[in-house]
């Protein structure tokens, strides 16, 4: 299915067609474009944005304001794809009205929809934002903002309990009306389960191989840098090919090899 512009209900036949969803980070007009030429059906502008591109050391400080910006140069280089827009750590714990506040926000950037952190604990905020007209995608299993509390990257949803826990998390996601739930970091067979017992599509990120669809950081997905975490394949070696790149154009600076004639303008 080739959709022009990739809408809510569009990922839900695919669900039902078992037509594996991509989803990928992108955090400005220049890699959207990209990304939706290729073809990838959701673009993700995530706090991940904060640890990527911003050089924080975590997606905790990242803010509304710097999404908005983000969110704002990923809608005007996307054409086809859906743009899903995080809302970040501090935006909407307060209350579902402040929730609200901060997707209106996004929304009017630029996102088609917002993802949020949290299953049960944000079942009144997910039914809030969507009430207000905007999609909301889910986000459980492990939750970068609330690293701390979690004990640091670690795979969620381990034990009977542990499993019992992110099924009631899924379910309330869906129940309160998401049109999506990213699950990451969880067992394989706990994310196959979900994805049997949930109507929406589930997109995993270190969940196996039976979610609905895949997300991945680009920036790891594409080798930006050396160390990517262990669910990640690099498929490519973006990183490298810049940094060679970088080091022929000072060479050929210094060398006087560049600018010749034919990048000069003569009289
Ligand atoms: O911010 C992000 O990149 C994310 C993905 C890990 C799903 O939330």
């Amino acid at each position: 299915m080739k959709p022009k512009r990739v809408r809510v209900h569009h990922l839900i036949h695919m669900k039902e067609a078992r037509e594996p969803i991509t989803m990928l980070t992108s955090y400005d007009a220049l890699t959207a474009r990209i990304f939706d030429e290729a073809g990838v059906e959701m673009l993700l502008v995530g706090d991940s944005y904060g640890n990527t591109v911003l050089g924080y050391n975590s997606t905790v400080p990242v803010t509304l304001e710097e999404l908005e910006i983000a969110t704002a140069a990923v809608a005007r280089g996307t054409s086809r794809a859906l743009v899903v827009a995080d809302l970040p750590f501090g935006s909407y714990e307060e209350s579902p009205a402040a929730a609200v506040r901060s997707a209106v926000r996004l929304r009017k950037a630029g996102a088609d929809a917002v993802k949020l952190e949290g299953g049960v604990r944000q079942a009144h905020t997910i039914r809030a934002i969507t009430e207000a007209g905007i999609p909301v995608v889910g986000h459980v299993g492990f939750t970068p903002q609330s690293e701390s509390s979690l004990g640091g990257p670690r795979v969620q949803g381990r034990g009977n309990a542990g499993e019992a826990q992110i099924v009631d998390d899924a379910a309330a996601v869906e129940e309160n009306g998401a049109v999506a739930i990213v699950l990451e970091m969880v067992p394989a067979q706990v994310a196959h389960r979900i994805t049997r017992i949930l109507h929406i599509p589930t997109i995993g990120i270190g969940a196996g191989v039976d979610t609905d669809g895949q997300v991945l950081v680009w920036t790891d997905m594409a080798g930006m840098t050396e160390w990517v975490p262990s669910f990640v394949r690099k498929f490519g070696q973006v990183g490298h090919a810049l940094s060679e790149a970088t080091k022929e154009y000072c060479e050929a600076v210094k060398n006087r090899s560049f600018p010749d004639e034919s990048h000069s303008f003569l009289k």
